[in-house]
């Protein structure tokens, strides 16, 4: 599955419950439906009204609050992914031992989607043998144990048995319900902005955080490609794919160039400079030296050079972001770089381009335009790589041009 998900999200009663809000958050904003589901525990620690306010629909808490008399089948039958955030000793043991204590036990029990739990308990906990015995017995089930993480815990204490980070939960979740549609290939992005040196302390740049291009990476990790990312963004790189880290256009020209020989898709969301310093000074130009001339050069049109020797069979998807005639200067440049794909988008318009968690984008090709509204750049990378695999069933081993 690629598009959006039925997630079943059940938050038992521990002190790490107040980060289930921020999986909750993100499983949202990445166009899932979420459906919450809290233990008499979990509201000792967090409120209801934050879940309900956060989440696709309100909280369910009990067996017998709700309209319908079996509200357990209906959440657990509807359900494409079931997550236990945090997931305490108790449910782990009542999961286990298959007793159906209260709704969110007996919907585990009821569903046949995929299940997540993310443990999270004081380290002498951890380590029960009990505790690591309902475990493998999950496990031996199917479920996905998201593994707890060394530090703070609850009192002060420092040791293992801290709930998961938010992002490895929510990549997780996303990867019990995605369908390796990309798997045996091998997929290079590139992302971020470029910097031209001026000098040792001054550079050009463009204000494109690569975002979009690490969610694409991310998206393709997860339906099972092999992934190459050429970043000049390495901090915020998900984890996942082969990262090669590059500054300048050039070092991106090299990179991106060697990582595409006989790579099955490419995708440039990179934004890189047009043009760089023809003389960077190797020494930092000083004010009292007078108003510099700085003399520009061309760069290599990365997406035009990979356009122009294509082998068959490669998908080759470009980007532009654009301010003015934003569908015309993309078809323009969907045919003059030889691209595939060509994804557009308006940066001034709110909320998407640079720096934004969120985007709205059209995806052209020579047949057809389709329009991605406002939605996570999570959401967005898994529409065009939808396109990418629409394009290579309609066109096998060739370019459709
Ligand atoms: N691109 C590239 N190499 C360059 C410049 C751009 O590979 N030297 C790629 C980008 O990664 C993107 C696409 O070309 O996929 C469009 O980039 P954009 O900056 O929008 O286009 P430009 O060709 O620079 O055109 P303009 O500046 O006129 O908008």
């Amino acid at each position: 599955m690629s598009g959006s998900a039925r997630v079943v999200l059940g938050v038992t009663g521990g002190i790490a419950a107040y980060k289930a809000v921020e999986v909750c958050r993100r499983l949202v904003d990445a166009g899932h439906h979420v459906s919450p589901i809290m233990t008499a525990g979990a509201t000792r620690f967090v409120g209801e009204t934050t879940f309900s306010a956060l989440a696709s629909e309100p909280v369910q808490r009990s067996l017998w609050d709700e309209d319908s008399p079996i509200p357990h089948t209906r959440l657990g039958q509807g359900a494409d992914v079931v997550v236990v955030c945090p997931a305490t000793a108790r449910l782990l043991a009542d999961y286990a031992s298959g007793r159906s204590a209260d709704l969110l036990t007996a919907t585990l029990i009821a569903t046949r989607a995929p299940v997540v739990v993310c443990p999270a308990m004081h380290t002498e906990m951890w380590e029960h043998p009990a505790v690591q015995a309902n475990l493998t017995t999950l496990r031996d089930r199917g479920v996905v144990v998201v593994e707890p993480e060394a530090g703070r815990l609850a009192g002060g204490d420092v040791g293992h048995g801290r709930l998961a980070d938010p992002e490895r939960i929510v990549s997780a979740v996303l990867a019990a319900i995605t369908t390796a549609d990309l798997a045996g290939l091998h997929v290079v992005v590139s992302a971020g902005g470029t910097r031209e040196p001026i000098d040792p302390v001054r550079f050009i740049g463009n204000r494109s955080s690569g975002k979009q291009g690490h969610a694409i990476a991310a998206a393709a990790v997860r339906r099972g490609a092999e992934v190459t990312l050429v970043t000049t963004q390495p901090s915020s790189a998900p984890a996942g794919p082969a990262v090669v880290v590059v500054e300048t256009a050039a070092q991106m020209h090299r990179a991106v160039v060697d990582a595409a020989d006989g790579a099955d898709v490419v995708v440039m969301a990179a934004a890189v400079a047009d043009f760089t310093v023809a003389d960077t000074a190797d020494h930092k130009i000083k004010k009292a030296d007078g108003v510099p001339t700085i003399t520009l050069e061309p760069t290599v049109d990365i997406l035009a050079e990979l356009g122009a020797s294509k082998a068959p069979g490669q998908t080759l998807v470009g980007f532009a972001a654009e301010t003015d005639d934003v569908a015309a200067n993309a078809r323009d440049k969907l045919v003059r770089k030889g691209a595939d794909l060509l994804v557009a988008n308006d940066v001034s318009a709110p909320a998407t381009g640079f720096e934004h968690d969120t985007n709205a984008v059209v995806i052209h090709s020579v047949a057809d335009a389709l329009e991605v509204p406002l939605s996570a750049k999570s959401a967005v990378a898994d529409r065009v790589l939808d396109a990418v695999v629409a394009h290579r069933l309609r066109s096998p081993g060739s370019s459709d041009r």
